[in-house]
């Protein structure tokens, strides 16, 4: 059944290929046209059989590129595969030199000298570093998210790399696992939005340009929906999540022309993701009409057989390759299996050429026929990497990530031009290595500007700073070591601290995670703060109550204690290669900070998963209630309420929301209604404002979230000015996908809000006739 649709569809595909209009409904057209297509076909032509299953075949490099092949039989043999075709891409092989020499091999060794794609993970910066992605959500801008991965791309590209493995858009919904750093956090409708400004800065609008790099959306389907937010766990998940929660991110960047989709090591209704037809053929290649190429992730074609799932390695690589998984990053299945399965007709050459249309489809975009080394020129390589100029951008979204959480008696900005004394307490604030986050790329390490030297900097002359570590920090063998367990902590530390916090007008009190405590592999049943950080700062704020904590984290941090008690909070995430300046720039004032979280941060790890677009229970929470009652949707022992909400962010400033109104009280499906209201800069520094838009379908079948952010406007006042804000609604804006993955919109009754977080809103209704 499932074969016969492939086939089915694969003869409409060479149909329209032969017509010449092969491309996705509403992609962008950055992977196909007419030349491109005929080109690839003329390739496909000249190929056998070995040389078609080389392209789906992804090696990681194992030695520099740089001079000749090392002795050794590995070596050798993967110098011997690629001058002969038998690898398609690489990953892991970066910098001018390696990949000139490395794509010499193939492209002047080869039969059909076919070039090879050079593949990395490029998630948040390749020397410079910017912002982890989740904290870059945070500034909900989209033009900085943009120019962030357009600069990621450059200097990737001045490096030989001709493909990211980013962005990630994994909605998830439980800050155990640690890849949420990687993501743009929980809501579909910012993360469709990130998702495609980062897609847009990689790619530029042309493929071929000189620093555009092949994007991947990543991971399809549902990883971030892993039991327990234990990593590689296994995934229970609704239709209704799946096409409303996890797929639109996916959708959207699809139609804004993604060059690539990775698969996920996750199962999705009891089949692994990566040999998921349901996923990647109906839907990704066969409703959304995709026209990319699919990887695998690492070694998940092969482990379908530890799912329980493929008998052995040749059904793993038959049951991967039939349900869309095109190339099979570093399991050895495609090497080793294909060939055979296709000479015995185990797996149709259709397939298989489709597979690999592919692949040179991405290769003849990047302009890679045309000029196999566009990507290895050692000079750019010495220009574009870590500029003064790319490092300014970083510091520009930097501070755009940082979220003011509490700031009790105006503690916040410092005022510089009073006389003061400064302590800064904590050992991550001399951590120059920390801010540049996990998935740190070419990264050197300990290249970040620390807060300390930031803070010292940007200080001015009146400001004394003095530093105390305080607490230790230590995480062992930090890149390959899973071991995260701290250096016991004597307290040695707290003496000093102390009477440098006594004798201080004000401390910054540094807390948080070590840069690799979150990201692959970092899942934690305990998300609170590891050694004694709280602790010390109990003792702090009992000799010095002017206390500003700030926050270094790659996911949400339960820590009750510290929200309610401490003064001023600034939640500063792994911020890259410029943090130090950065945050010295708002706790200084430079820069009125601006962002949102774009994840609930919750009271109690027994609350996960707890997001904002929840659906509504039958007994739902209603502080009215008799508190000895109890048969109701709440904890005995705990709020239901998070600690903060998504969407939620404070300024120096204050905003005043008033006069919204609608310009319709009803709409049909064809009409436009316009929504306004006046925002005002009613506090004392000028600054900017996240306005959302959320929605609620009151009465719907299948029922509707409590509230789905469906808009967002970031404007900047001055003191004492006003804004009229509008956005305009219509019957798409208020939509929502089936079970069949179908989008409709229902008519009847919605609730339109508009607030400063998902839950300070004001509501008006609206009616679709
Ligand atoms: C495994 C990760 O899941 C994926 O995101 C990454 O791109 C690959 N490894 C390659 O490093």
């Amino acid at each position: 059944m499932q074969h016969e649709k492939i086939m089915k569809s694969l003869k409409l595909l060479s149909i329209l290929l032969l017509l010449g209009t092969v491309r996705s409904a509403q992609s962008q057209g950055l992977l196909t046209s007419q030349k491109i297509e005929q080109r690839v076909d003329s390739v496909l032509q000249l190929m056998n059989l070995e040389e078609k299953v080389g392209q789906l075949v992804q090696h990681t490099g194992f030695w520099e590129f740089t001079g000749p092949v090392p002795d050794g039989d590995r070596a050798t043999s993967e110098a011997e595969k690629i001058k002969s075709g038998k690898i398609g891409s690489m990953l892991n092989v970066v910098g001018a030199n390696s990949t000139y020499n490395a794509q010499k091999m193939a492209v002047e060794n080869s039969r059909l000298g076919i070039p090879l794609l050079f593949g990395y993970d490029v998630i948040h910066g390749y020397k410079t570093m910017f912002p982890i992605p989740l904290a870059e959500s945070a500034s909900w801008d989209l033009e900085y998210i943009r120019l962030s991965a357009e600069i990621a791309a450059k200097e990737s590209a001045a490096s030989g790399v001709n493909w990211t493995f980013a962005p990630m858009m994994d909605i998830s919904r439980d800050p155990r696992w640690g890849r949420g750093m990687e993501g743009a956090g929980e809501d579909p409708y910012l993360a469709s939005l990130v998702s495609v400004a980062r897609v847009k800065g990689f790619q530029s609008d042309n493929l071929a340009n000189r620093f555009s790099i092949a994007a991947t959306a990543k991971h399809f389907a549902a990883y971030g929906f892993i039991e327990a937010g234990r990593e590689y766990n296994t995934v229970e998940l609704s239709s209704h999540t799946l096409h409303n929660i996890v797929l639109p991110p996916f959708k959207a960047v699809v139609d804004a022309g993604v060059a690539s989709v990775m698969n996920s090591f996750s199962d999705f209704w009891g089949i692994p993701a990566t040999a998921n037809s349901y996923l990647q053929r109906d839907l990704l290649k066969g409703k959304w009409g995709f026209d990319g190429l699919v990887v695998s992730d690492w070694g998940s074609i092969a482990e379908t057989m530890n799912h329980g799932y493929a008998e052995d390695l040749a059904d793993a690589a038959k049951v991967s390759l039939e349900a869309g998984s095109d190339v099979d990053m570093e399991s050895g299945a495609y090497e080793s299996q294909l060939k055979s399965l296709v000479e015995k007709g185990e797996v149709s050459m259709e397939i298989l050429n489709d597979a690999v249309k592919r692949v040179l489809r991405v290769k003849f975009a990047l302009g890679l026929f045309d000029n196999p080394y566009k990507y290895s020129n050692s000079a750019d390589e010495k220009k574009f990497l870590f500029t003064e100029e790319h490092l300014n951008a970083s510091r520009e979204i930097a501070k755009r990530s940082i979220v003011l959480l509490k700031n009790e008696s105006k503690l916040l900005p410092i005022n510089k031009e009073k006389k003061q004394k400064i302590a800064v307490i904590g050992k991550l604030a001399e951590d120059k290595d920390t801010p540049l986050g996990n998935w740190r790329a070419k990264a050197v390490s300990n290249s970040a500007v620390s807060l300390l030297e930031g803070l010292k900097e940007n200080a001015g002359s009146k400001l004394t700073i003095s530093y105390e570590k305080g607490y230790e920090l230590t995480s062992g063998d930090r890149v390959f070591s899973m071991d995260l367990t701290f250096a016991e902590d004597k307290g040695e530390g707290f003496k000093g601290a102390l009477s440098l916090a006594k004798k201080s007008d004000l401390v910054v009190y540094v807390m948080g995670e070590d840069a690799l405590q979150s990201g692959e592999g970092r899942s934690q049943v305990d998300i609170s703060l590891k050694g004694r950080q709280v602790e010390l700062l109990k003792q702090v704020l009992q000799v010095n109550k002017n206390v500003i904590v700030v926050l270094m984290n790659g996911r949400p941090i339960i820590e009750p204690w510290v929200y309610e008690n401490a003064p001023a909070i600034l939640e500063v995430w792994h911020l890259g290669s410029q943090a130090g300046n950065a945050i010295a720039d708002v706790l200084l004032g430079k820069y009125n900070p601006a962002g949102k979280l774009p994840v609930t941060i919750p009271r109690h790890a027994g609350q996960i998963p707890i997001y904002y677009n929840y659906l509504q229970n039958g007994r739902p929470f209603d502080k009215n209630r008799d508190p000895k009652f109890v048969f109701w949707s709440h904890y005995n022992d705990e709020e239901n309420a998070p600690q903060y909400p998504f969407g939620y962010g404070l300024s120096y400033t204050s905003f005043s929301y008033t006069d919204m109104k609608l310009d319709k009280e009803s709409i049909t499906t064809a009409e436009d209604v316009k929504v306004h209201v006046t925002i005002t800069n009613t506090g004392d520094f000028d600054g900017e404002e996240i306005v959302q838009l959320y929605i609620r379908d009151v009465v719907a079948k299948p029922m509707r979230p409590v509230k789905e952010l469906r808009g967002f406007k970031k404007i900047n006042l001055k003191k004492g000015q006003s804004e009229r804000v509008t956005f305009e609604i219509n019957a798409e804006t208020l939509g929502s996908y089936g079970f069949d993955g179908n989008y409709s919109t229902q008519k009847g009754l919605f609730q339109i809000m508009i607030g400063s977080h998902s839950e300070d809103v004001q509501m008006k209704e609206l009616t679709i006739k």
